[in-house]
């Protein structure tokens, strides 16, 4: 072959050159708000699905030092524990990927959930608690779990714990369809038709309480052990809808995870790798669309303008300007108090003589007397334990001090936590003004965990890639494929 002339290469240069203008002039600016799993998922999958021909930057910004949003760790006594999104479900099939993707250790929890016992406090006793073996002895320990068996299901019926069980595994197999290919799942504009298209939008409008009962579950299983459960995962009562308290119960049951080192590793992860510009302790303050580009003011006084903007935050308790003024269903926030004891509980709190014989859950019912949703043991040290409370309001110390005989170390969080459930369910919609304003969280009403917004961000971002490049369907050739875009390690089966 003939060696290139210099000039030609200086020619070639300028064209590519010119081709590489002409394409960032084509492909879409993108600013994220919120750095939680939701806004890191749909950074992540507006690469994995497209090239720098159609995205061009994407920036997100958080008003944070942080990135995690309610997945965040507490150290308390040394030791760093989840304060937020703790537990995830063995079929949750996004997040399980990311772990993968970025080298991320699955954890098992410490106590599989038959070896933590669990004791039922109304607010004057124990209605129901499981036996506890101090045996180190295998054989004993099998013993004892038999025996709780039996007892849950003389006190809560075979039948009603069967259909408990039935009802849970058929949500999460309609949840299944959410993670079908392009050719066999269209994408969603609205809540409502993502949740009808999986069966699963009439389970969000009514009551889980009125559910259970007409798939004839016991009162007693209702007011305790699902009580129980919904105030654990939601702070909220049965009255939370269908779909919610399904959620909730699948989150009771074994496989349970979480991320080694801090569950918020997986948006640091994912921002990291999506070639994204990370805006951190930057708050936007209003969001204006101005014909062909919308403009975010921060509280840093600067100005960005982006071509799509994610909202990927729950508007709720927000205090974000939109012109033109948009209009979405009311909705309140659930707010969670977190508050992490290294110390002693006092069992005279709970009318018993040794501590030993609190169990290391304590769940509650539906009573407007008990102060707190539950308290569970998160460590055992040598001389005290690390506790974890929640509550719907704030612990007073003078509280703390009547269930605690002894307290080293107390932290307390206050989260906005998750939506107040009200069945029938009103959502937002997915894209906020008809253009290229949208919103992940819309989906919250539906469910709030770490995988469903990662399933609504997946979604998102297939809506905005269809409707920048003006495709109906979504599933062509012009698509890069899923996997080409992942390393190896990502073809490993699950
Ligand atoms: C106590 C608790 C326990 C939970 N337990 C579980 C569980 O066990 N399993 C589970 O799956 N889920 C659980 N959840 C729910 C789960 O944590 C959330 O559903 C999920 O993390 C929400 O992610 P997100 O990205 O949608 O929102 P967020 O994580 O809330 O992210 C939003 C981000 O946006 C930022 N932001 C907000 N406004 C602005 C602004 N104007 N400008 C810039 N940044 C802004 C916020 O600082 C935040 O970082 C729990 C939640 C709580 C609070
Ligand atoms: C569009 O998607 C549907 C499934 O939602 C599929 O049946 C149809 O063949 C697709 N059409 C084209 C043109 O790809
Ligand atoms: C949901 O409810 C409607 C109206 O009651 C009914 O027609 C429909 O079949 C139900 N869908 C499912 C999936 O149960
Ligand atoms: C459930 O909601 C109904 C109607 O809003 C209310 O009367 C009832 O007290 C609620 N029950 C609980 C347990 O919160
Ligand atoms: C970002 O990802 C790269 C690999 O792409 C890795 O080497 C680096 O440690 C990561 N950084 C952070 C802060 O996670
Ligand atoms: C945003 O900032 C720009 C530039 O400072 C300013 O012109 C504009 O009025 C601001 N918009 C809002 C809604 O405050
Ligand atoms: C997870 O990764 C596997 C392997 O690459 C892939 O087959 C699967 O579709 C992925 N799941 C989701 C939900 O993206």
């Amino acid at each position: 072959m003939n060696k290139h002339h210099p000039i030609t290469v200086l020619i070639l240069c300028n064209i590519l050159l010119l081709l590489h203008t002409l394409q960032a002039v084509h492909s879409h600016t993108v600013c994220i708000i919120g750095s939680g799993i939701g806004g890191a998922s749909v950074a992540h999958f507006l690469r994995s699905y497209s090239d720098s021909h159609t995205i061009g930057q994407i920036t997100v910004f958080e008003r944070n030092d942080v990135v995690g949003g309610r997945m965040a760790t507490v150290t308390i006594a040394g030791e760093t524990f989840e304060a937020g999104g703790s537990i995830l479900h063995p079929k949750n099939y996004h997040v399980l990927n990311y772990t993968k993707y970025l080298h991320l250790r699955v954890k098992n929890p410490k106590h599989s959930d038959d070896s933590l016992s669990l004791g039922i406090w109304n607010g004057d006793k124990f209605v129901y608690k499981t036996l506890n073996s101090n045996s180190k002895l295998p054989i004993v320990q099998r013993f004892v779990s038999i025996a709780n068996s039996i007892r849950i299901l003389l006190r809560y019926g075979v039948f009603s714990l069967f259909r408990m069980s039935s009802f849970v595994e058929a949500t999460v197999n309609k949840f299944l369809k959410y993670y079908e290919g392009f050719e066999s799942r269209p994408m969603f504009e609205s809540v409502d038709g993502m949740l009808k298209w999986a069966g699963l939008y009439n389970l969000t409008t009514r009551p889980l309480g009125e559910e259970l009962v007409e798939l004839g579950l016991s009162p007693l299983l209702i007011q305790e052990l699902v009580t129980v459960i919904t105030r654990i995962n939601y702070g909220q009562s049965v009255n939370i809808s269908g779909l919610a308290g399904a959620v909730s119960l699948a989150g009771s049951g074994g496989g349970l995870w979480s991320v080694e080192g801090g569950n918020w590793q997986m948006a640091a992860g994912l921002i990291n790798r999506s070639d994204v510009v990370l805006h951190l302790h930057e708050e936007i303050e209003s969001i204006s669309y101005l014909g062909d580009v919308y403009e975010l003011n921060s509280t840093k006084g600067k100005s960005y303008n982006c071509q799509v903007t994610v909202v990927a935050t729950p508007l709720d308790e927000s205090s974000i300007h939109f012109s033109p003024e948009i209009s979405i269903p009311p909705r309140k926030l659930q707010h969670t108090h977190a508050t992490f004891v290294r110390g002693l509980l006092n069992p005279s709190y709970f009318g018993l003589d040794v501590l030993s014989d609190i169990p290391e859950l304590v769940g509650t019912t539906e009573s407007a007397d008990i102060p707190f949703s539950s308290i569970s043991v998160l460590k055992q040290h040598e001389k005290d334990v690390t506790y974890k409370v929640f509550s719907r309001e704030p612990m007073a110390d003078a509280l703390l001090d009547d269930i605690f005989s002894v307290r080293v170390e107390t932290i307390k969080i206050n989260w906005g936590a998750y939506p107040r459930y009200q069945a029938p369910e009103k959502y937002a919609p997915f894209i906020l003004d008809g253009n290229h304003l949208y919103y992940i969280n819309a989906f919250e009403n539906a469910a709030s965990t770490m995988e469903t917004s990662a399933v609504a961000a997946e979604n998102i971002a297939r809506l905005i890639l269809s409707r920048l490049t003006g495709q109906v369907n979504f599933s062509s050739p012009n698509l890069k494929s899923f996997s080409s875009d992942y390393p190896s390690v990502m073809h490993s089966d699950l």
